[in-house]
Order: structure tokens, then sequence, then C-alpha cells
């Protein structure tokens, strides 16, 4: 019989603590335990936490133990950003990406988004479906054990429906936990270019509602960009999401300072995400409006920006959260261990803010503070074993996976 598991000589256990974001100071503040036990039951709960002698009921008959051998445990890691499911690749964009062409220029020309919608609606749901699980199987190895996931190439009503319909056949398919984002407002698609008019139209009276009645989403998110959706627009379409019950993220700042994060601290958006180069306003209505800044380090790698002001944003009280950006075009990486060295690097966050962006903040920023993101008793049993004896380690040691062992509510589901 399934009594659940103990996780016992943990060399270094060090999770933040509480149900909701940490912002400022406390981001930094974490618990660190030596030669600690995590206890689960047989529902994937955790029981209890503490270090030396393991109390008898958890270490019982039926109960599996799991030795960690004196390595590093963390929460599981949370994804807070990526567009998890597309058609194609664009691999053919690395030359132009060389010769020096900008991203919206892509975009402009009808590349970029435009051609992974034409690769995503000649794809059927159950091709996205297995396409995405691959990408979600190197996610689990690598220490995603949650992961939000947006729609965005379908850009046509049963486009967007059918995106959405493939990450709810991916729930529970598999072991990494999804949480679905409608973002039908990911670009204007090519037949209405000559009518933006009658395709946010389309956005706000038929797909939300659509989106909503499915319960195929718990957030709208808006790509809020020069050329794309002006913050007007942005304001709108989030609205309307809101009014059918879909909480509000948005794309703000990637590109051109168009006031998106003023607009998400104004709204009450959960996040605001990118945020490369988001003014000092923007800053201040995110930490008024209680909005978590969802930084991508590695978007701004690749496309060779500058890195989002993420200390200021701590200083200024904004909790901050870090995610890959996963997506075929401005971040085809799913490696939140690489974005966690770019956030510690470039961002200059300590390893233990970085911990708490990747784990608690990102928990906040998909809702899920209360029972993901920190190894306490009453939260899911979601963690990682590390090939790493200490924190510092996962920073210094970069472009390797440190995964040793996964463990999704209470279940272990990679062990390498
Ligand atoms: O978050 N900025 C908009 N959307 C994605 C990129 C999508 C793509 O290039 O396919 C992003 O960077
Ligand atoms: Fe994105």
């Amino acid at each position: 019989m399934n009594r659940g598991i103990c996780v016992f000589n943990i060399g270094m256990l060090a999770t933040p603590e509480g149900k909701g974001a940490r912002r400022g100071a406390a981001q930094g503040e974490i618990r660190i335990r030596r030669d600690a036990w995590v206890a689960a039951d047989a529902d994937g709960v955790i029981r209890a936490v503490g270090t030396g002698e393991i109390p008898e009921e958890y270490s019982a008959e039926g109960i599996t133990r799991i030795d960690a051998g004196g390595r590093l445990v963390t929460p599981g890691l949370i994804d807070a950003h990526t567009h998890l499911i597309f058609g194609g690749w664009r691999e053919h964009e690395l030359a132009l990406k060389l010769k020096g062409v900008a991203y919206l220029d892509i975009l402009a020309q009808g590349g970029g988004i435009l051609s992974t919608v034409r690769n995503t609606r000649a794809a059927t749901e159950e091709e996205l479906t297995e396409k995405a699980a691959l990408a979600l199987d190197r996610m689990l190895q690598m220490g995603t054990t949650t992961c939000e996931a947006k729609s965005g190439y379908g850009l046509a009503k049963e486009e967007e429906l059918k995106q959405l319909r493939a990450i709810q056949a991916l729930q529970g398919r598999q072991s990494v936990e999804l949480v679905p984002t409608f973002l039908g407002a990911h670009a204007l698609p090519e037949e209405y270019k000559e009518d933006r008019e009658a395709y946010l139209c389309l956005l706000t009276e038929e797909m939300i509602p659509a989106v909503a009645e499915e319960h195929l989403a718990e957030f709208c998110d808006v790509f809020c960009e020069t050329g794309v959706f002006t913050v007007e627009e942005s304001r709108t379409i989030l609205e309307a999401g809101q009014k059918y019950g879909l909480k509000s993220k948005i794309h703000a700042d990637e590109i051109d300072p168009l006031g998106g994060s003023q607009l998400a601290g104004e709204i009450g958006a959960v996040s605001a995400e990118h945020l490369i180069c988001s003014p000092d306003e923007g800053i201040e209505s995110m930490a008024k409006g209680g909005t978590v800044a969802v930084c991508l380090p590695a978007t701004s790698f690749y496309l060779d920006k500058s890195f989002a002001r993420a200390r200021d944003m701590i200083s200024a009280g904004v909790p901050v959260a870090v995610a890959t950006d996963f997506n075929p075009g401005s971040c085809p990486c799913l490696s939140l261990q690489l974005a966690m060295n770019l956030a510690c690097f470039k961002y200059r966050l300590t390893p233990e803010e970085v911990l708490t962006a990747v784990t608690l903040n990102a928990a906040a920023a998909i809702c899920r503070a209360d029972t993901l993101g920190s190894l306490e008793a009453g939260k899911q049993a979601d963690l990682v074993i590390w090939d790493a004896e200490n924190l510092d380690f996962l920073y210094y040691r970069f472009g390797d996976n440190l995964v040793k062992t996964v463990i999704k509510k209470g279940k272990v589901c990679v062990e390498r």
C-alpha cells in the first residue's frame, strides 16, 4: 500500500516560504536546513519538513524512502511563461538574425510569429500535442515540474481553441502540471491586415467568450508592442478577458516601452512579462498594482537585447519571477537552469533571489502560490534532488543539466 514518501539525507534543503509572492529583501530570504527530510502523504501533499532524526510516523512500513545522498533539494522549478504549443521551428531565421535583421522586421515581413502561425494551423491537435509532449519531457528532465502554456499561434477562433485543447489533453497525461493562457492577441493575423478593428471584435466578442465557456484558459495575455497591439487595444482585450473571468497577463516593454507595464499595474494584472526596457513609471505601477514581474533573460540573450532591470524591480518592491519564454522564435530554449544562470549573472540577482524567482514567485505569477513553489507542510510535494551539495553550485556550473531526481506530487518521475 502506498503510504507516501520520505526524502531523507538531504545535505541542504533550500526553499522560500509562504503562500504569496515575496518582494523586496524578502525575495532573497530563503530557509536553509541541513541534514533535512521531507515527508509527503499518499496524495502527494507535504506533511512535514524537518532535520535530524525522522519521526516514526514518516518512516513506517509502506512509506517509500528516498535517500538524497547528502545533496541539495529545492522545490520543483516552475516555468511561468512558455509558448509551448506550436508547429514547426524557425531555424531559417538564424541567418537573418546574424545579418542583423530585427525581430519586429522579420514579423512585419510576414515571418516570425506569422510563419509559426502557418505551421501551427497546418498541424492537427494530435500533432501539436505529441510535439509539446516531447518538449515537456525535456523540461521535466531539467527540473521543471509546472509550466504555464500559451496559445497564440492560431489567431483564429477554432485554431486558438485547437491549441488550448492540446494543452488540456496534455494535462495529466504526462508529469508536468500545466496552466493555460489564451494569447489570441499575439499578432494581427495576415487576413485581418486591413481591418484590425474586426480582429479586435473577434477577440473580445467571440474568442474570449468561447475560451471562457469551455474553461480552456485561466489567463488572457496580449503582446503589447510596436506594430502588434497598442496599449489601448491591450486594455480593451484584457478587460474583456476579465469580464469573462480570465485573469490578466501582458507581454510588455519587450522591444519598445509603450506603456504596457504601467497598464499592468493599473488593471491589476497578475503578471507583466519581458519588461526589458520598462521605465520607472512602469516599475512603480507594477509595485502599486501587486503585479509579478516575469523576467525572461534567455530571450534578452537570444534577441541580443539588454537585460530587464530586475534589481530595480526588487528595490521598488515588485516581486520578480524568472521564466524561459520557450517558443520557436525569440527563445527556442526550455532550460530554466540556463535562465537561472543568466538571471544571476546578467540581472545580478543572488542565488537565493533567483531560487525564489523560479519557485514561489513563479507560482504567484500563475496563481498557484497557495499550493506550489515552496517545501512546507500543506504544499504539494514537487521537488528536485540536484547533483550539487549547495545552492551556489547550481549557478556556478552552467550549461549542464544538474538534475538528479525529480519528484512531482510525491512520485519520482525522473531518476538520472
Ligand atoms: O514572448 N513576444 C512575443 N511572443 C514571443 C515570441 C514568439 C515568437 O517569436 O514566436 C515572446 O518573445
Ligand atoms: Fe512570450
